[in-house]
Formats: structure tokens, sequence, C-alpha cells
């Protein structure tokens, strides 16, 4: 068994996840603000222009909207762009945020005609909260029950007819009824290297960092697909820039502090590549069950499948088997591992 300390999942630059140190200073400065500064996501982008124009034609409020992707591809971002280009508010909560049905409750009522509730991490939702939500999201009206026992009765509620947008990382988390309940259901894919080149292009013009094409596609190219990684570097990046240029972001500068930070050219860092060499070692590679790869380096499985891997099987480095989780012969070569050698 290795020590599970070797993995430092904490402050970890290259996780699509949201750190409160690293991202809270710029997250929302740099939130693209209509679908038109919203880069990529080609196809989600244009099926949502043609809801929205067909609702306000309609003068209608939007379909229930389910986002989901890994982290920090910008479900958020889209969730407030679709707030603002159908012009209505937006009320922002989460799953874990809704304890008690009266806290929906709260919520839905005082909502306008077409406002947009935003539940982040909805597959976090308690069923009570749930039950909730269906009539509200189908009807729009919710039942309360006020008193206990024989004298306790219920309220019917009329509600506006608001749009319910909805993000998770997983649809599949979902309970089947929620997820019926949503008529758009929009998958965020990873950035391309020249969607992510575009967007720290535009992040640099905000923050007012002077960058080159080479410097931009050079981050870009180890952001593991995801705007807020891509972001995140580029900040990093910056300070080198100025410590050891001339604060211009070139390729060479750029190259030099990802190296410094020990991220690859493929975006990965220490704790993937000791992931993958665990996998190698202990397993021959594998097929290894994803609940024994969590197990060896202290993580949990749904964060290994949601944050971790999707990347890892995007480059082709893990194949997912009906046995389990493989490292692939790519993967070797980029370890520099003899294919079927194994690791000493
Ligand atoms: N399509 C995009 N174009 C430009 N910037 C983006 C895009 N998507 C995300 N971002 C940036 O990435 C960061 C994370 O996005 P966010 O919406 O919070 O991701 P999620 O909610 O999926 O975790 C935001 O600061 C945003 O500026
Ligand atoms: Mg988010």
């Amino acid at each position: 068994m290795i020590e599970t300390n070797e993995f430092d999942f904490e402050n970890r630059i290259v996780t699509g996840e949201y750190d409160e140190v690293q991202d809270s200073e710029v997250e929302y400065s740099l939130r693209p603000k209509s679908l038109d500064e919203y880069v990529g996501q080609t196809k989600a982008k244009e099926n949502l222009k043609v809801y929205i124009q067909s609702a306000k034609l309609r003068r209608e409020s939007l379909d229930h909207v389910l986002l989901y992707g890994p982290p920090g591809l910008g479900k958020t971002t889209l969730a407030t762009i679709i707030a603002n280009e159908m012009g209505v508010n937006i009320r922002t909560t989460s799953g874990p945020a809704l304890e008690k049905p009266g806290d929906l409750a709260a919520l839905l009522t005082n909502l306008s005609n077409g406002d947009v509730l935003f539940i982040d991490e909805i597959h976090r939702l308690s069923r009570s909260i749930e039950e909730i939500l269906y009539p509200a999201m189908e009807d729009f009206f919710i039942d309360i029950i006020t008193g206990k026992g024989p004298s306790a009765s219920s309220i019917k509620i009329d509600l506006p007819k608001f749009t319910l947008i909805g993000a998770t990382t997983r649809a599949g988390q979902l309970t089947g009824p929620l997820r019926d309940r949503f008529g758009v259901l929009l998958k965020l894919e990873l950035y391309t290297t020249e969607e992510l080149a575009e967007i720290v292009k535009r992040s640099a013009g905000i923050l007012g960092i002077s960058i080159t094409d080479l410097g931009a596609t050079s981050i870009a190219s180890r952001s593991r697909g995801t705007p807020r990684i891509a972001n995140r570097l580029l900040k990093r990046v910056r300070d080198f820039a100025l410590v050891k240029g001339d604060g211009t972001i070139t390729d060479e500068i750029a190259k030099l502090a990802l190296d410094a930070l020990e991220i690859d050219e493929l975006g990965l860092d220490n704790v993937d590549r000791r992931m993958l060499e665990a996998i190698i070692k202990f397993y021959a590679g594998g097929p290894v069950g994803l609940e024994t790869i969590a197990a060896t380096i202290g993580e949990e499985t749904v964060t290994i499948e949601d944050v971790y891997e999707p990347y890892l099987m995007q480059i082709g480095f893990l194949a997912r088997t009906p046995r389990g989780r493989c490292v692939t012969r790519l993967a070797y070569d980029h370890l520099g591992i003899p294919f079927g050698g194994g690791i000493k």
C-alpha cells in the first residue's frame, strides 16, 4: 500500500472544482455575460439560442433547463447568461443548501413570472425537497402542509411561471422523475485548445495582462479542456512573467512557469501521475475497480469519476472496461514506463 499522503489534493491547480482561495477574486469578473461572449460549446449554444428566441416570441417562460458536465466548464456562467438573455432575474441556490421544504417554498413564492431559479448541485437535493419540485416544475403550484396530526391541512399555492435551471456534474446522478421534468438537457463538453486559448486571451484582456498568441496556446493546451483551470493557470503564469520576464506572457514564460508548477505538456500534475503510476505498480495497469483506486489514493469515488477521470479518458490515458479501469499504452509512453513492464 502506498502512503495516501503522497496525494496532495489541497490547492491542486489543475482540478476543475471551484476553490475559494484560488478562484474567488477573479471568477466573477471573468464570467461572460452574454451568449456571444461565451466561447465554445457551439452545439449547446445554438440550441439555446433557438429556445430562448422561441420563448420570447411566445412571450412565455423558458422550459426548465438541465446543465451537466464536469466542474469548471461553465454551467453557473451559462445559467446567468440564460437569465440575462431572457431579460429576467435569477435566484441562486444549491442542492445541499436547501435543507427544509420551507427554504424552497420561500424561494419559489418570491419569484416573478419568467424568473430563473438556479439550483446548483441539483443531484444533492433531499427527497422531501425534490417532491415539492415535481408539481412546481410541472404545474406551477406547491402544496404546503400546515399543522400536525389530525389538524394538519394542506394549502395549495400557485406559483409564477418560472424557469428552473439545474446544474450537475452528472445527469445520471439525478432521479428519473426529476430528470424527466426538464425540457432542455444540455451537456457541456471539454473545450478544445483553440477555444481555451480564446478564453485565456479574453481573460488576459479583462485582467490587463499582456500575452502573445503562442503564450495563450501554451496555457490552453495544459488546461485540461477546462476554462476554470485556464483562468487559474493564467494568473499563476502572470506572476512568472512579471518576476522572470518583462511582464508579457510569451510561449517561453508560460513553459517556464508551468514546468515550475510541475504541470506537464498535457496538463497532468503529480496527482495524476501518481494515480496512474499506482495503478501500474500495484495492479499491473488494471483492470482495477474504481473503489480500489479510491482506497489506494485516499479520494472519494465520485470525485475520481467526476473530476479526475473525464480528462484522462478524453486524452486516452485511462479506459473504462467492464472489469474496471485500465491504464493505456499511451499513458505508459507518456510516463516513460515500458508497457507491460511495471515500475520498480
Ligand atoms: N464558455 C466560456 N467562455 C469563457 N469563459 C468561461 C466559459 N465557461 C466558463 N468560463 C469561465 O470559467 C470559470 C468557471 O465557470 P463556471 O460557470 O463557474 O463553471 P461550472 O459552474 O461549470 O463549475 C468562470 O470564471 C468563467 O469565467
Ligand atoms: Mg458552478
